[in-house]
């Protein structure tokens, strides 16, 4: 157990004070060995303390923040796959004047993560809809239709970079 090597450690003379400081060396005739001792004391206490914060480290964590970093992640990488092409970095390479930017999404009344949710599952325009139950045929994208709770992500996802301004996701590259 970690922590019980902390306290070890602390306690045990053989390896916080050790005169096998330097075996090469003779008897300590200066300060500087003693401080050579002082330093391998620390050397000794320190793994034990390394591995308790590591032990300990998950309880400290905020679970909310990390779920919330993953999804950011996973929207992100949804987004690269299936939006990228026509969206790239939150533009419109179709249609300038439907960005997924705050202000073309207010003036379009797509500002609601339900609105983005509905264009993207049903599309509008020549945004074709990737729900798996789109219709009509021609409205929706001929290639893979994504799951319900992929386009809820993507909406949280879009309507978060949107309030943020597209900033750059860290680990995706465009
Ligand atoms: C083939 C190109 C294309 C792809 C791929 C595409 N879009 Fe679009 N998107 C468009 C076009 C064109 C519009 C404008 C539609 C209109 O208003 O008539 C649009 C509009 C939107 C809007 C509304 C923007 C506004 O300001 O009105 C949202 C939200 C959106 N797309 C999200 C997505 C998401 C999420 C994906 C990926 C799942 C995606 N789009 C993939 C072409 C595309």
């Amino acid at each position: 157990m970690p922590l019980l090597s902390l306290v070890t450690s602390c306690t045990n003379p053989k390896l916080s004070l050790s005169t096998k400081v330097n075996g090469k060396e003779g008897e300590p005739q200066n300060p500087a060995p003693l401080l050579r001792k002082q330093v391998k004391f620390v050397k000794n206490l320190a793994p034990p303390i390394m591995a308790a914060i590591l032990v300990l480290s998950p309880i400290c964590n905020d679970p909310v923040s990390v779920a919330q970093t993953v999804d950011i992640q996973r929207g992100a990488s949804l987004f690269h796959q299936a939006c990228i092409g026509c969206h790239d970095a939150g533009g419109n390479v179709i249609q300038p004047g439907a960005t997924l930017f705050s202000k073309d999404l207010q003036r379009n009344g797509v500002d609601t993560e339900e609105e983005i949710y509905r264009v993207t599952y049903f599309g509008k325009g020549r945004m074709p809809g990737f729900g798996e139950n789109c219709t009509p045929r021609g409205q929706c994208t001929f290639g893979a239709r994504l799951p319900d709770e992929d386009i809820k992500l993507l909406a949280e996802f879009v309507k978060l970079q949107a309030d943020q301004g597209w900033p750059k996701i860290q680990g995706i590259e465009d």
